[in-house]
């Protein structure tokens, strides 16, 4: 395992506080160009936050998060967009009343920075399955195509680094199948992805390694195979609100 300074994202002892409330309380981990890391835990045990605070929506209270060797904790997320970082939101939301086309062209305009490759939005509407939707509104789309459409709205910034906030959720299986096999085109590509799922089957097939938290602490770093078989996991997934 590598915890050189050249990791492309080093999260180091970060600490979110919601009042007196740790909802992150000292979380470490690394990501690097092409990995897939899954962060996997029980309702509540802090993996949107860990998004939150890496995207930029809240700043760290403790601890450093460098992108590409600099500390970027507390950077707002049109600044982390143009860095290279963006994310899909649990619960997307669009622009309702504009195009699915058009919801794709504001985030390109507006989160790409300079340094890369824009990418080209038809092609990436129709490689996520979107073109035939791209004059429809955003707002006449079911739950499973706006999550889609999140996906394109991030895609559209060419991000380096990918937090996917439970993008698999209310997918039927063969929308699975497709996504995971997006997710993992994307990594082939040399993108870093940080995907937080409850579906353990498509965290098993996307993901090269997990993090465990609870209680805004990492419990278990490795593969899933070994984590299934970790007392402390096991404890706490049967032992806590999916139990
Ligand atoms: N903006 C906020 N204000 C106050 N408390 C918050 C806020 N955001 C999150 N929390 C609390 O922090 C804890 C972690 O929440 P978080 O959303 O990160 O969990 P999660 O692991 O993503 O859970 P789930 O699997 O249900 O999405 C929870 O107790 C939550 O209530
Ligand atoms: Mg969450």
């Amino acid at each position: 395992m590598s915890h050189s300074a050249a990791n492309l994202l080093r999260v180091e002892q970060v600490v979110k506080r919601f009042g007196g409330f740790r909802a992150l309380d000292g979380v470490s981990f690394h990501l690097d160009p092409g990995e897939v890391l899954g962060l996997v835990g029980p309702n509540g045990s802090g993996k949107t936050t860990c998004i939150n605070v890496i995207s930029g929506l809240y700043p760290p209270d403790g601890g450093a998060v460098m992108f590409e060797g600099r500390p970027i904790g507390g950077m707002p997320m049109h600044m982390l967009a143009r860095r290279g970082i963006n994310r899909t939101f649990q619960s997307p939301k669009p622009f309702l009343s504009l195009t699915v086309r058009e919801n794709v062209e504001i985030a390109a305009a507006y989160g790409h920075g300079p340094g890369r490759a824009a990418p080209d939005l038809r092609a990436l509407l129709a490689s996520l399955e979107l073109d035939g939707l791209a004059e429809r509104a955003a707002g006449d789309l079911n739950s499973a195509q706006q999550k889609t459409l999140d996906l394109a709205r991030a895609l559209a910034t060419a991000p380096r680094l990918l937090l996917v906030d439970e993008l698999a959720a209310g997918l039927n299986p063969a929308e699975l199948l497709r996504m995971a096999e997006r997710l993992r085109a994307l990594a082939a590509d040399g993108m870093a992805l940080l995907v937080v799922e409850h579906l353990m089957g498509f965290i098993d097939r996307v993901t090269d390694r997990v993090i465990v938290m609870n209680a805004g602490k990492e419990i278990f770093e490795g593969t899933l195979a070994t984590a299934t078989r970790d007392p402390e996991v096991i404890r706490v997934f049967l032992g806590g609100a999916h139990g």
